[in-house]
């Protein structure tokens, strides 16, 4: 089993060379347990390839609610596609913040599952919630971007927006532990579902625990961070469990 579910929003923090440096960190750890990043549009073909042969997973930040015309600007899944990658990632907060609807998101969703991606959708609601064991919010959101249908390859990531970022604030362990086996009891214990919001080394191997694993931005955006997060990983239950398997 290895060590949990372990992914990186790169979003637009950086460059061309700091991206490939942490292509290769990523890709070095990829046997250990999935590995996901998603990296900015102009640099998703040279990630691909740079993950080639290695079980790295490389997505996009998002995709248009079109596949084709007069949209300047915008990205096609099919042209994500085109270049290797797995999947599209839909959903994010900062996305939210920036105008898109649940509609939106169904659109984007629809469109690379016609591309063939699998699509990593993040879920989760804008300020704490008086009642962690209710996840009808959160319930509703998945069901309006994935129709229904959760794929094979596809991830939920439970991110509370207010746990996100450099003003976020890190949420109680016991507060996510609701959250999101409520989650996994409404979308079948199948469906990977990990958790993101101000993950650090500190709470990494604990976080990761109460689900599948931990989507990290600011922390991991380093090789060293990176590694801390790996070192952190390291002991977890899950992997525990793969060698009791073994
Ligand atoms: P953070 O970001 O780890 O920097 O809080 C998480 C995210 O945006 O997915």
């Amino acid at each position: 089993m290895g060590t949990p579910w372990f992914g990186s929003n790169v979003k637009m923090a950086l460059d061309r060379s700091a991206t490939a440096e942490l292509v290769e960190c990523a890709r070095s750890f990829s046997e250990r347990g999935p590995r996901v990043l998603v990296v900015s549009a102009p640099f998703l073909a040279e990630s691909v390839e740079s993950a080639r042969g290695s079980a790295l997973r490389i997505g996009a930040q998002g995709c248009s609610t079109e596949l084709r015309g007069p949209f300047t600007g915008q990205v096609s899944a099919w042209d994500i596609a085109a270049v290797g990658c797995d999947f599209v990632m839909v959903g994010h907060a900062e996305r939210i913040a920036a105008g898109e609807t649940l509609d939106d998101l169904a659109a984007q969703v629809r469109n690379a599952r016609a591309a063939g991606l699998s699509v990593l959708l993040c879920v989760g609601e804008l300020s704490e919630s008086d009642d962690p064991t209710d996840v009808s919010d959160l319930d509703e959101q998945v069901t309006r971007a994935m129709d229904g249908v959760i794929g094979e390859g596809d991830i939920l990531a439970y991110e509370p927006h207010w746990a996100i970022g450099e003003n976020g604030r890190e949420p109680a362990v016991a507060y996510v532990a609701t959250r999101v086996s409520r989650l996994k009891e409404r979308v079948g214990s199948g469906c990977t579902v990990v958790y993101g919001g101000s993950v650090n080394p500190r709470n990494a191997g604990e976080l990761a625990n109460l689900c599948d694993g931990v989507f990290v931005g600011r922390s991991a955006w380093t090789p060293d961070g990176w590694r801390s997060i790996e070192r952190a990983l390291t002991g977890s239950n899950h992997e525990m469990v793969g060698r009791e398997k073994a």
